[in-house]
């Protein structure tokens, strides 16, 4: 079995004085994907670089002390491609993207849906979500949406459309914390993290 691991470091040494290595060693992942490196590379000491006997690479943030993203393989990958190729996201690791939180929502029901819906007993709500279409060259583009984990209607999305890994949880912020000032967002907020992952482009790459 294939196996992956994704975790968010929040500072890779401090995760490493925490036996973050040793539970990679023991979970024993063909690839490791760290978000919140907070480090430079020439910052991270070569043997913790080289801890889990992984290919490793990073991809740092400019300011010191902020996001950066790593990646373990077993594997030597035949292609490394670093960033997303704009220097507006590059230069922080990863991008942000600010808006509402969304609420549930109902679809129209007043037609021939509605019909459908009271016959099949069932309510019209979708649970809280945002949209995404995503695109990158070489890549499959994916069309997708995450899901607010403290809606009601989770369990019962009128179209079906709920799955396990698109769930998050929203956390929130009521004081000027570090967040707020990252981001430059006045509390109250909330925020939420995750990755999307897009497959390789089905047509080979020359
Ligand atoms: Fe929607």
């Amino acid at each position: 079995m294939f196996r992956i691991v994704t975790l968010n470091a929040n500072g890779i040494r401090s995760a490493a004085t925490k036996g973050m290595f040793r539970w990679i060693k023991r979970v024993d992942p063909d690839i490791v994907c760290l978000q919140e490196v907070k480090a430079h590379e020439v910052d991270i000491p070569a043997p913790l670089r080289a801890r889990t006997g992984l290919h490793s690479f990073f991809h740092c943030a400019q300011k010191k002390g902020y996001s950066g993203a790593a990646l373990y393989s077993k594997k030597r990958p035949r292609r490394v491609e670093l960033g997303f190729g704009n220097a507006e996201f590059d230069a922080e690791g990863r991008y942000v993207l600010r808006t509402v939180r969304p609420v549930h929502y109902a679809i129209p029901d007043d037609g021939p849906v509605g019909r459908m819906l009271r016959a099949a007993n069932r309510h019209p709500w979708r649970p809280a979500h945002i949209h995404f279409v995503i695109s990158a060259d070489g890549c499959e583009p994916v069309t997708t949406h995450i899901f607010d984990d403290s809606d009601p209607y989770l369990a019962s999305d009128t179209v079906f459309a709920v799955k396990e890994s698109l769930i998050c949880r929203f956390i929130r912020h009521d004081t000027r914390d570090a967040a707020a000032a990252r981001f430059g967002i006045e509390p109250p907020f909330d925020t939420v993290e995750f990755d999307f992952v897009l497959a390789p482009s089905r047509e080979r790459v020359p």
